[in-house]
This record gives structure tokens, C-alpha cells and sequence, in this order.
């Protein structure tokens, strides 16, 4: 108690000189729960000068290296899978069992990208110019694969470690150094996945982690000179820096709204279990969520059923007992969350089960014959609230899903797979998944939102891409 715990710089533990801490509140107790260092904009100038020189040096290590320092940070990161997954849960109330699966996806989304580094950055390009009108076969050009300096990640709290190493292992194989600015509700936990880099004996400097106010090092962050790439995950915050950032690469993903579009002939026991799992895993706090059901009119009380039994059966309570239903993360996301019920109620929703909310705790609630006026229909909860939209055609429920101001993924449930590819083709979204709720991963498979959704594709592969340009080494005549 009292502690603050240190921010990483230089490759060392350090305590800010402002003197302040940022307080992480336990959403289950909502008390102090642990309290990190409060930052300046001299620290972070600080970090930004080590990571540039730190970064020259790295990018001059041979890749095989880089690789072999990622495994090993990865293997140290999952024998500390209990601890961090511990502060997952006292941070981010997310369920015990899913916070271990967040810690062990990460170390094997390190291994990858390191396997992975190795095979797209030990392959170059050789061109010939005859290819070209007019051209004569004198000339040739040699290409290969070079970092871009400083990548600042910016992961949410829904994955504060997941979604920091799903930036900071391609920035790091591909030459680059990072600094991970962690969300306040799961900085602790981020602080600990860094102690596993540290004790991987990465170089001095080359991965940062501050810590504090957004207010404070936010923006001083993202429009810093020093940084040549930004990887955000989060809300609206993306669309901010987006518009102030400096002419370098940005990698985003913000919101969605994901539909799950239900045809007459679908298997509504798997349907069911989709939206449950897709509504509700981890409070239904994640971008990939399923947040609107647009199903057929003439199935949709047979569905609604089904879902209905399913919700009477998920556990609801602290995280340390694993329930399925935990408390969302913060008071202001309650509230929020229930200002879409209220609004909802008003507007004359069905409400399949009572609302019920006890502090952050809010049980899981199914809304019916939701209609396009009521704010749910277009907002994101992040919360366990799921709104249906019943439809009587299937071009209604397209038209609803490509209304949305997001398009991150979606979900087409039919057993007619020529009717689900053109249904997929016509959905705007980044991805759609075929009878299957969405999701993102396996980690190597492309990830994107389109429109408010985000900008480029991560993924393995994309992002160790996206990291990096291809430099026209030199062009040879003869
Ligand atoms: O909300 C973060 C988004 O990336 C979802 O990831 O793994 O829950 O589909 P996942």
C-alpha cells in the first residue's frame, strides 16, 4: 500500500519527478488498487531521445538476434502468466481464466512474430527495368526491408498486454524500439509484460513504458517529433490523434459495431451460442463484440428464446470466481451503459431480462424489437447489454450494418454458403465471419476496421509490414 510502482526507461525502474501517481481503481471493490507513476513531458522527451539512439543500434543487430531475444521474452512471459493474469484481474475485472489465456496468447504472439520477422525481413527484392516501356535491361534495383524508428504503441484496457505485444513484437523484429504508453486500468499488468522484456535482456532503452494522465502525456506523446509510427487500439481517442499526428504511418483500431445478420434457414442453437459468446465474453467489452442482432422477423422469437435460456445461465460476479459477467471497468462506463438502457427503455425496448445493476456490475441484458431510433441501435455499450433488431429482409439488415459509422467485423449465419459470401461481399466491414461470431485472430490473420473502425490492417504479418519500408537500396546500371 502506498506504492507506486515504477515506469521503465533506459532499462531501469524509475519514479517520476512530479512527485504524482495516477490511482487504478479495482473495478470489482472500486478502491485503489494500485497506483502508478504520473509522468512529465521532460520524462517523456527523455524516453523519446533514448529510444532514437537506442534504435540505431538495434536496427544494426542481426535479425536472427532479435528473433532469439523475442522467444525469450516470450517463454519468461508465460512462466509469469500468473502474476500478470492476477493484476488482469484486480485492474480490468476480467475473468480469471481469460486473463491466463490473454498472458499465454501473448508469449505464442511473440514466438510468431519472431518466426515470422525472420522469414518477411530475410527476403529482398531484385528488379529488372525491361519490365518497363521503353526500357532496356541496364538497370537493377535491390530492395529489402528497413524499421522506421520509434514506434509509440497505445493498447486499451480491454487487452492491456495482448494488445501491447501485438505492437510491440513486430516493431521490435523488425528494428524499430518501442515506447508503450499502457492504459491506466491495466498499466500494472503492462508494466509487469515489460519486466518480462527487461529480463529478456533487451539493449538499454529500446522498449519504454511511461505511464500517467492523458491530459498530461497524450498528446505531448502522439504529436512528439520523435515518433515515426503510431499503433493505437482504443475509442474515439483514435480519431483525435489521427487528426494531429505528423505525416507517419498510423496503425488504428477503434470501435465497432458488429452485426450478426440471421437468416430463415440458420442453426439458431448455434446461432445462440454464437451471440452468447460473442455478446457477452468479458462483459461484452471488446471491439469485436457482437453489439446488434438483425434477425429475420419470422425466426426471431424462436431465437430470442434460445438466447434468453443461454443468458439466464452465464454467472454473474467478481472475476476471481471466473463468472462470466464481471464488472465493466469503470463507474463512467456503467453510467454510460446505463444511459443506453434508459434511453432504450423509454423508446419502448422489450427487455428479455430485468436491468440489474449493482455498482460496476451489470447483469447481462437482452433487448428486443429494438428500432432504429433508439441510441442502442447505433452506440456501442462495451457492456453486457446486446439489442435486437428484428428485419424482414435480408437487404434491411445490410442496410443497417453499412449504416453504421463503424466497420470493424460481422456475422452472417445461413446454411446457404453462396447466399453468406454475397451477404459478406455487401456488408462494409472488415471482416465478416461465416456462421461464427466475430473475432479477431488467430493472431496472424489480417485484422482491420473499415470507415470510424480504423485505419490498416494489423495481424502478424501486416503489422510486421506496416513497420517497416521498403528501401530501394540502391539501383545498379550498367
Ligand atoms: O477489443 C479488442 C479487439 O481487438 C477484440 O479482440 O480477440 O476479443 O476478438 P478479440
Amino acid at each position: 500500500e502506498g506504492d507506486v510502482f515504477k515506469y521503465y526507461a533506459d532499462g531501469e525502474w524509475k519514479k517520476s519527478s512530479s512527485g504524482k501517481s495516477v490511482a487504478i481503481i479495482n473495478p470489482t471493490t472500486r478502491k485503489t488498487q494500485y497506483k502508478v507513476q504520473a509522468c512529465t513531458q521532460e520524462e517523456v522527451n527523455k524516453v523519446m531521445e533514448i529510444a532514437k539512439s537506442a534504435q540505431k543500434l538495434w536496427a544494426k543487430t542481426p535479425l536472427w538476434k532479435r528473433a532469439e531475444l523475442l522467444h525469450k521474452a516470450a517463454a519468461i512471459l508465460k512462466e509469469h502468466k500468473a502474476p500478470i493474469a492476477e493484476c488482469l484481474v484486480k485492474e480490468i475485472a476480467k475473468p480469471a481464466k481469460d486473463a491466463v489465456t490473454e498472458v499465454v496468447r501473448s508469449g505464442d504472439l511473440v514466438s510468431y512474430c519472431a518466426e515470422e520477422g525472420v522469414r518477411i525481413l530475410g527476403e529482398g527484392k531484385f528488379l529488372v527495368s525491361d519490365s518497363f516501356p521503353g526500357n532496356e535491361r541496364t538497370k537493377y534495383c535491390l530492395t529489402s526491408k528497413i524499421p522506421l524508428g520509434v514506434v509509440l504503441a497505445i493498447p486499451p484496457f480491454n487487452y492491456p498486454v495482448n494488445l501491447a505485444v501485438s505492437k510491440i513484437a513486430p516493431a521490435l523484429i523488425a528494428g524499430n524500439s518501442l515506447v508503450l504508453k499502457p492504459p491506466t486500468q491495466g498499466a500494472v499488468a503492462a508494466l509487469h509484460m515489460v519486466h518480462c522484456f527487461h529480463l529478456a535482456g533487451f539493449p538499454k532503452g529500446l522498449i519504454s513504458c511511461v505511464t500517467g494522465k492523458g491530459s498530461e502525456i497524450g498528446d505531448f506523446l502522439t504529436m512528439h517529433p520523435g515518433v515515426n509510427c503510431i499503433s493505437f487500439t482504443g475509442g474515439d481517442t483514435g480519431i483525435a490523434i489521427s487528426k494531429k499526428a505528423g505525416m507517419i504511418p498510423l496503425q488504428m483500431e477503434l470501435g465497432g459495431k458488429d452485426a450478426c445478420i440471421v437468416l430463415e434457414d440458420a442453426d439458431l442453437d448455434l446461432v445462440a451460442a454464437n451471440i452468447i459468446k460473442g455478446g457477452f465474453s468479458y462483459s461484452g467489452q471488446r471491439c469485436t463484440a457482437v453489439k446488434v442482432v438483425l434477425v429475420m422477423e419470422s425466426v426471431a422469437d424462436t431465437l430470442v428464446e434460445k438466447v434468453k435460456a443461454k443468458v439466464a445461465k452465464l454467472t454473474v460476479g467478481p472475476p476471481e470466481n471466473d463468472c462470466d459477467i464481471t464488472p465493466v471497468v469503470s463507474e463512467s462506463s456503467a453510467n454510460f451503459i446505463e444511459g443506453l438502457v434508459m434511453d432504450a427503455k423509454q423508446k419502448g425496448a422489450t427487455f428479455c431480462q430485468e436491468y440489474k445493476r449493482e455498482g460496476n456490475l451489470i447483469w447481462p441484458l437482452l433487448l428486443d424489437n429494438v428500432q432504429p431510433d433508439m441510441r442502442i441501435a447505433w452506440e456501442e455499450p462495451f457492456g453486457p447489454v446486446l439489442p435486437v433488431i428484428r428485419i424482414s429482409s435480408v437487404e434491411e439488415g445490410i442496410h443497417h450494418c453499412n449504416a453504421s459509422n463503424f466497420g470493424l467485423q460481422g456475422c452472417v449465419f445461413t446454411k446457404d454458403i453462396s447466399k453468406a459470401i454475397l451477404i459478406s461481399d455487401a456488408m462494409e466491414t472488415g471482416t465478416v465471419q461465416i456462421n461464427s461470431a466475430p473475432a479477431r485472430g488467430p493472431d496472424h490473420f489480417p485484422f482491420q476496421g473499415l470507415k470510424d473502425s480504423g485505419i490498416g490492417s494489423q495481424g502478424i504479418t501486416n503489422s510486421i509490414n506496416m513497420m517497416t519500408k521498403r528501401e530501394e537500396k540502391e539501383t545498379l546500371h550498367r
